[in-house]
This record gives structure tokens, sequence and C-alpha cells, in this order.
């Protein structure tokens, strides 16, 4: 190991989001989200798996702070379950849902651990998708009150409050794909999507600042978008879109009170954006004092004016772009390992839209562990393929620092193996090893490799 330090201070931590570890999927009063509903819907997570159990954290989360302190965890990134504390979404609230991350607040700061709350990560309460979803206005104005009612309860205790996690995934892969929860395919809903789950942002942000929350923030995936080939104009122009439809269409709004214009007119073509009212986008751009960052792989586009693109996930862009296969080694979601991506999107980030500061709260891996992962172990996993990803992106980060970039610090996905939407739990992301079977915790060797890196304070 070569001696690189991170900044002093730098926050180091882990995350995770409430649908995919907590389990206890009916107790204390919790409502159906939309996950439960498309979990049960045959075809759309694999093999039928569902979040009912997942890691049973709900029950276990005292087990599951004590290894985190264990690990040295400075922060911990949780989210909370809209429809254990509004079970239809709106209406009044389940106090035995804030029973429960109260105590989980608690436990963390007793150990010192710093909980970084995000408000929605994708487990929309049922009734509200009942009544159109993100597509909705109201989904935007009810969010908001229940982004105030979970503050009541934990202002006092908790600093960093982020609203969305990646609204890009609930949008277009919620709405224009289905291959997340609610499962539609309609590019209209998809881009409406977009602006109402901003407009809730804004106006969520609004109402923690009003309420004193120290630090507001959201959550973004970001996307390193790349052409296949640099000197191609054709290629340029494929950059461009789909750096309008991941990047600039969220990163404009927020930090520039304003969509782009290029991007309004490739939207045109699917939707009047009618939904676009005078003042949103200036709702939409209350101040944030953080973005959160989270990052896994590079996109790579090329234009296909021959109308034989793939398409993907953005709506409208069927024909005209390919997205190349990614080239390997790859994780076993099938995505690429490319460090250097997260350098220049921390460094485009910076010098595009200044003066926020940034905090990766998630990047990390998938790998198959070995076979035999389900069974009850004996011995640690020893996932040095994981360990590689891992220090090859903190490289990545520390050399964005050492470019300038104003990064606060760096959250591994994930905690613990857990539901990885889709693919169900075939995919573990975790550094810690779950066993399904009896709930047993295993801290995998990029654990430990990760305790000795936080204790370091570098690699
Ligand atoms: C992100 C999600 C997170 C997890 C990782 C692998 O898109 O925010 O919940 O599934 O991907």
């Amino acid at each position: 190991m070569s001696d690189l330090r991170f900044p002093e201070n730098f926050l180091w931590g882990a995350a995770t989001a409430a649908y995919q570890i907590e389990g206890a999927a009916r107790d204390d009063g919790r409502g159906p989200s939309i996950w439960d509903t498309f979990s049960r819907t045959p075809g759309k997570v694999y093999q039928g798996h569902t979040g009912d159990i997942a890691c049973d954290h709900y029950h276990r989360y005292t087990e599951d702070v004590a290894l985190m302190a264990e690990l040295g965890l400075r922060a911990y990134r949780f989210s909370v379950a809209w429809p254990r504390i509004q079970p239809d979404g709106t209406g009044p609230v389940n106090p035995r849902g804030l029973d429960f991350y109260e105590r989980l607040t608690d436990a963390l700061l007793e150990r010192g651990i710093d909980p970084i709350i995000t408000l929605y990560h994708w487990d929309l309460p049922q009734t509200l998708q009942d009544r159109g979803g993100w597509t909705n206005r109201e989904t935007a104005e009810h969010f908001a009150t229940y982004a105030t009612a979970v503050h009541a309860r934990l202002g006092d205790r908790v600093r960093t409050w982020t609203t969305l996690n990646e609204p890009w995934c609930s949008a277009y892969l919620g709405y224009g794909n289905g291959v997340h929860a609610p499962g539609e395919q309609d590019p209209a809903a998809a881009f409406t999507a977009v602006h109402h789950l901003l407009l809730g942002h804004g106006l969520a942000a609004r109402a923690l600042r009003a309420a004193g929350a120290e630090t507001v923030g959201i959550t973004l995936n970001p996307a390193d978008v790349r052409p296949a080939d640099p000197d191609s104009a054709v290629d340029a122009a494929a950059v461009r879109l789909v750096d309008g439809l991941h990047n600039r269409i969220f990163l404009d709004p927020l930090l520039r009170a304003a969509y782009p214009d290029d991007v309004l007119e490739h939207m045109a073509r699917m939707v009047e954006p009618t939904f676009v009212r005078d003042g949103d986008e200036k709702l939409i751009a209350a101040p944030i004092d953080l973005l959160g960052v989270n990052y896994y792989q590079p996109t790579y586009v090329a234009g296909r004016p021959d109308g034989a693109g793939g398409g993907g996930a953005y709506p409208g862009t069927d024909g005209a772009v390919e997205f190349l296969p990614p080239v390997g080694p790859l994780t076993d979601m099938g995505w690429m390992i490319e460090p250097a991506g997260l350098t220049r999107l921390l460094e485009r980030i910076a010098t595009d839209y200044p003066g926020v500061p940034l905090l990766i709260t998630e990047n990390g891996a998938a790998f198959p562990d070995k076979a035999g992962a389900d069974g009850p172990r004996r011995e640690p996993v020893l996932d040095t393929d994981r360990i590689a990803y891992l220090d090859g992106h903190l490289r990545a980060a520390h050399e964005a620092i050492a470019r300038g970039v104003d990064l606060r610090g760096y959250l591994v996905w994930s905690l613990l193996d857990n539901f990885e939407w889709a693919e169900g739990y075939r995919r573990r992301f975790g550094i810690v090893h779950v066993d399904y079977l009896t709930q047993r915790r295993t801290p995998k060797a990029s654990a430990r490799w990760y305790q000795e890196v936080i204790s370091r304070n570098g690699l």
C-alpha cells in the first residue's frame, strides 16, 4: 500500500436503503409500497424475491449498528420508509414507524456514528401510486409533508438530510422502461415523474430548511458519459443528448434554476412539458448544502444516424443512440470497472456546478463471493475482487480531491448483502455477508480492509 491520506474529517461510512434491508413489511402499521406490489408481480423480480424479510434489519438493527461500530464507520446513510410513517402516503403519522427510526438514530449516536437520512429511496406508498404516483403533482406536496413529519421527530438529532435517492432511476426505470416499480413504460410519464420528483425535492428541501435542518441535500447518480469514438461528431452529439437526459435534466434545475433548452426540446417530442409551471424551477433550486453522488460505472455511447441504436433507458433515444456493451472485467451486475470515470465525474460536477460540497453516497460492487454463499459460513468471504474495486475507486476519489474537488466523504454500497431490486438477492454488494437462512452476518475480507482504511484515513 502506498501512502495516500484523505483530508482530516473525511467522512467514512456505508449506505443501505429501507426496502433492501429492513424486512418487517407488515410490522407496526407499515403500509404497502410500490415495491411490495412490484415484487409480487410475476416476472418482475428475479425468482419472485421480495423485501418481506430481507436482512431483517428492522429487528436486528442493534446488532448491525454494533457491527458498524466495530468497523469504525463514522457515518451511516439509511433511508426512511415513507409507508412506515404514513401508511397511505398522506394523513396521520404512524408514531410506531417513527419510533423505529428514532431507536436506530439513537443507537447510531450512542456509537458516535453520524446518521445521514435519505427520505425517499424508491418505496412510494402504494396508495399514492394508485393516484398516479410521481406523475401526479400532488405527490410532490405529500412528500414535503412527510419530510416535515420525519424531521419533527428526528431533527434534534440528525444533522444531514437528503431528499431523494437517484430520481433518474425512479423516473426512467420506474415509469420509462418499467424495470423498476411501478413498472410503467411510457416516456411521457417518465418526464412528468422527473419534474414532480424534482419539485418534491424542492418543496421538501425548503420545508426542512425552514424547520431548522443543518445540512440539506439530494443524491443523484450522475453519469460519466463518454463517446465511443472521441473524434466523431455523431458520437459527440449522442453524448450531449444522453448527458442532457441523465445529468443536466437534474443538475440544471437544481443548481441553475432552469431546465436546459435542448432537453426541453427533446422532451417535447414525447410530451408537451405543461407540467412545468411558472415558479417551479425556482422551487426546485432551493439552496442545498450537499450533493450526493452515486457512481458505479461509466456510460459509453455512439450516435446512430442509421436508426440502428438500441436506445436503452432514456426516453426518445431508441434508434438514435447505441449504448456500448460494457468491456470486461465486469462485476456480477455486468457493470464495467472504470475508476477514472469517478474522477472525471466529480471534476465535471465541481467545474460546471461549483460551490456545492460533494459526498459519494454510494460506490461499490456485486461479486459472486464464491459458490455456496447462501450456506452457513465458517470462513469470511475472501472478496479480493471487491477490495480491488473499492481501492481503485478510493484512489480515483483521492485524485479528484487532489485536483481541487470539495469531496467530503465516501459511503460504501453496501454495508450488508441485500435485496438488489429487480435482481433480488442474487447480487451481493455487501462488505458484510448475510446468510439469508439464518440472518447471520459475517464481515467479508473487504470489511476488514475497509476498517483498516478508515483507521488509517487512507490507503
Ligand atoms: C443504486 C441504488 C442502490 C443499489 C445500488 C447497487 O442505483 O441506489 O439502492 O441498488 O444501485
